[in-house]
């Protein structure tokens, strides 16, 4: 399958462009940076030096500084003021061999080159993706999947009480590629929280890894101590979440999720709710825009992410005992009634 993976990297980020470099199942074609967890300048060296590490041979096209419409809001809180937890500047690394090219038009030609065969994965706030709508819709409609980690529909946000990261950083992007009627598949907070991972589980993951680069396996450790830190300062849990890996696996395997098709709107004015993301899974009024996954199978997900990353056959057992979480949202079947 033929990917594209618009970033805003970001410790999860991170791991997941590990996650998709290792599964053959996937042919990246770019990876694309827009501004989020930390400003695009950040990202693209971030993303530059990731490639280095993993030798790939895929062209990094640098993006949107800002958000369509709002300020930047960014979140070196948790990914580090570099947004790998600090690795840049701790081994005074820059970089700045990027391809000469904008990552919309990029993201545009490809669109219009492979068609139904290209699937985008954004794993950033939807900037990139809204400029290449702006610039051909009629293209970005015509590609094979459009899957976005974003968005939370049933529990409590990440960001604000009901919103999630990148909707929140741009829901205007959300909203123009929406209106303009190019379908998106959404992976939300929901689906990705029900899989945490305890510190000493990755801890051990790191212990044991086999076949990573050295370096690489610096860069991850330190990105991913500062991310757990967050967790723990702020949330008071012990280990993290995988939101954008999991969001990558929609694309390797995605049999492993349940995707409901739906009417999805995102706010953009409310003082109190602007980034809100509101799923209509009933459709009386209109018909779907969307898909929205509700469940996916964590455990599969998991087996596959430890054994591609660090080279690690995690048990089933360890994983159903310790990785895997009901959030008690409300029963999917519920909702439809
Ligand atoms: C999303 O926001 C970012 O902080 C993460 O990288 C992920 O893409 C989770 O809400
Ligand atoms: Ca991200």
């Amino acid at each position: 399958m033929h990917v594209i993976i618009d970033t805003d990297a970001g410790v999860d980020d991170s791991l997941a462009i590990v996650y998709a470099a290792n599964s053959s199942e996937l042919q990246i074609e770019m990876l694309t940076t827009v501004s989020g967890n930390v400003p695009v300048r950040e990202v693209t060296q971030n993303v530059l030096l990731l490639k280095d590490f993993l030798q790939l041979k895929a062209p990094v096209f640098s993006g949107a500084e800002v958000p369509r419409v709002r300020k930047l809001v960014t979140a070196p809180e948790v990914h580090g003021e570099d947004g790998v937890g600090g690795y840049r500047i701790l081994h005074n690394i820059s970089k700045n061999d990027w391809e000469t090219g904008e990552a919309a038009n990029k993201i545009v030609e490809a669109a219009r080159r492979l068609r139904n065969k290209l699937t985008i994965i954004s794993i950033g706030p939807m900037t990139n993706i809204a400029k290449a709508v702006s610039i051909d819709a009629e293209a970005m409609r015509a590609a094979g999947n459009i899957i976005q980690m974003g968005g939370v529909f049933f529990g409590y946000g990440n960001t604000t009480t009901f919103t999630e990261f990148n909707i929140f950083v741009d829901p205007d992007a959300a909203d123009f590629v929406l209106n303009e009627g190019v379908r998106v598949k959404f992976v939300p907070l929901d689906v990705t929280e029900k899989l945490f991972m305890p510190r000493t589980i990755i801890t051990s993951l790191f212990n044991s890894s086999k076949g990573m680069d050295s370096n690489l396996k610096k860069l991850l450790k330190q990105a991913t101590d500062y991310y757990i830190l967050y967790h723990r300062v702020t949330e008071k849990l012990d280990g993290c979440y995988l939101h954008d890996p999991i969001t990558i696996a929609a694309a390797v395997n995605p049999k492993w999720f349940k995707f409901v098709d739906s009417f999805v709107s995102v706010e953009t004015k409310g003082d109190h709710t602007a980034g809100m993301t509101l799923a209509d899974f009933r459709k009386r009024k209109q018909k779907g825009n969307s898909e929205v996954a509700v469940s996916f199978d964590a455990e599969k997900f998991l087996l596959d992410f430890a054994k591609k990353v660090f080279g690690v056959k995690i048990s089933s057992s360890v994983i159903r005992k310790n990785c895997l979480r009901d959030r008690n949202y409300p029963k999917f079947s519920n909702i439809l009634e």
